[in-house]
């Protein structure tokens, strides 16, 4: 689709800026991110239920995302009005509190600037769209799901830590990496790296494909 009203960020690009209204007031992303890992998240709609799980998934891991250096901030397209009634009546129900802002983008600027909005799937809701922004404001990985389907809150966590842990080691993470599993060493440039290679003790399934621990 050639319609400029749905282009969607892609990994590498700088993320888009935005100022925002929040459940925690006015927020411009750029300032968010300062210094921090964003996950920017998307859902349908409030007072529905797979959204409900989902923010209440988001909700439990906040040690998990501040022990990551890492903010979350949700969207969707209901009113600042909406959004704070729903947290009220999660918690008043279930004792969660979604602490973490949740942006009212009734005019869905930020939804159609981030490609949530899906025209295929819904005209007035935003997919399930999940973007992690690195600290230099670089977006990182995208997941995009529809409307019935809800996101796996532990692949969200892996690939952040594996992005994390990539980053800080200048390694790769293999299928289904697991903190603690070896990772993916960079394949030797020269003749001379590789030789060395040989006589590592890395775990060498062939030259271009070795592991190590960390
Ligand atoms: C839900 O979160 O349950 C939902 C939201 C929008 C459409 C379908 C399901």
């Amino acid at each position: 689709m050639e319609d400029s009203n749905y282009i969607m960020p892609r990994i590498g690009d700088q993320a888009p800026d935005f100022k925002a209204t929040t459940t925690i007031g006015e927020l411009t992303l750029s300032e968010y991110n300062k210094d921090h890992w964003v996950i920017l998240f998307s859902h349908p709609a409030d007072f529905t239920p797979v959204c409900t799980t989902e923010m209440t998934g988001f909700a439990l891991e906040k040690d998990f995302f501040a022990q990551h250096n890492t903010k979350l901030l949700g969207l969707s397209i209901d009113s600042i009005h909406s959004h704070i009634a729903w947290v009220n009546a999660v918690h008043e129900k279930t004792g969660v509190l979604f602490e973490f802002p949740i942006i009212a983008d009734l005019d869905m600027k930020i939804s159609k600037l981030y490609g949530m909005l899906q025209p295929g799937e819904s005209e007035t809701a935003a997919v399930r769209a999940v973007f992690i922004i690195d600290p230099k404001g670089k977006v990182r990985l995208l997941m995009y799901y529809p409307l019935n389907v809800g996101r796996n809150m532990d692949e969200i966590k892996r690939a952040l830590i594996a992005l994390q842990t990539s980053d800080d080691n200048k390694v790769a993470c293999p299928l289904d990496w697991r903190p603690g599993d070896k990772v993916i060493v960079p394949a030797p440039k020269t003749i001379e790296a590789l030789t060395e290679r040989k006589a590592s003790d890395l775990e060498m399934v062939d030259w271009y494909l070795a592991k190590k621990s960390l």
